[in-house]
């Protein structure tokens, strides 16, 4: 059974998704040409905990397996749970994918998005907007009434259609008090697959995609998931409320006004 949440508890999501929002707003715009993935994990953790939450991810696992940072820092290659290093120094042309869990009030906001550092080759720029846009399709189908598959496959035929890889190792799941709840939220599969979705519902919803093959090679940390092929790979995630009708995207920084702002127009913007 999936878990809904009741009125109040929404209200302890929506604060919770704000705070992992806003950081992560942050975070993203300090990505940039010589800092290392350690200076914006620890200030990751600063802006967190200044906001009276948690990171989710720190000590995250099980027995001697613990996540040992604040933040997942994933640059180039790295498709998740990249740790943060004063030996990473970020380039020109890198991208990094930011994703920020934490815990307030005893809930979890948990959103994460991919940025490019200073100017972005076109395959790079490409992937970013194939990445996010593949999210913002597999949230329109976060609706009441539709099952988990209509999320998955919609994100699997237009990434398909664009050629890139899908990671099928790492999946969307179900948020709330604890960072992974049912459902699993595959990236990839048929429709009338899983359960059905009702109002109330809190989904993770987080497409992983690959430029070359979506094989995955896990670092000898233990965590950091890397493509195989030494491919880059993107990351775009949301916290979504399940409603009666749109679904609302509870992980919107104060900067977006209330409205979605694609990251790739404003990359364009800024960089192209
Ligand atoms: N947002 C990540 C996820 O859903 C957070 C993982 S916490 C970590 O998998 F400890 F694994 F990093
Ligand atoms: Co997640």
């Amino acid at each position: 059974m999936i878990p809904t949440k009741n009125p109040e508890q929404i209200e302890k999501m929506r604060a919770a998704c704000k705070i992992a929002a806003n950081v992560l707003d942050r975070l993203c715009q300090m990505a940039e040409a010589g800092v290392t993935t350690y200076d914006l994990d620890q200030e990751g953790k600063r802006l967190i905990e200044e906001a009276g939450a948690v990171s989710a991810c720190y000590n995250y696992g099980f027995g001697d397996h613990r996540f040992p940072a604040y933040t997942c820092l994933s640059v180039n290659d790295e498709i998740v749970h990249g740790i943060g290093s004063m030996k990473r120094v970020l380039q020109d042309g890198d991208i990094i994918s930011v994703d920020i869990s934490l815990v307030y009030d005893g809930w979890i906001g948990d959103n994460c998005r991919s940025v490019g550092v200073g100017q972005l080759d076109e395959d790079a720029r490409r992937l970013l907007e194939v990445t996010e846009e593949a999210l913002y399709l597999g949230i329109e189908e976060a609706r009441s009434g539709h099952r988990v598959g209509f999320i998955s496959n919609a994100v699997e035929k237009y990434v398909r259609r664009q050629r890139y890889g899908i990671v099928r190792e790492f999946v969307g799941h179900g948020v709330g008090r604890s960072m992974h709840e049912e459902p699993q939220i595959p990236n990839f599969g048929s429709r009338n697959r899983g359960d059905y979705l009702r109002p109330g519902m809190t989904l993770a919803i987080e497409p992983m995609i690959t430029a070359g093959r979506s094989a995955v090679k896990m670092d000898r940390d233990g965590w950091t998931a890397r493509t195989k092929d030494g491919s880059l790979a993107a990351h775009f995630e949301h916290t979504v409320l399940v409603t009666n009708g749109e679904p609302e995207i509870l992980t919107l920084p104060d900067s977006w006004n209330g409205q979605v702002v694609r990251q790739y127009e404003s990359n364009v913007a800024n960089k192209g």
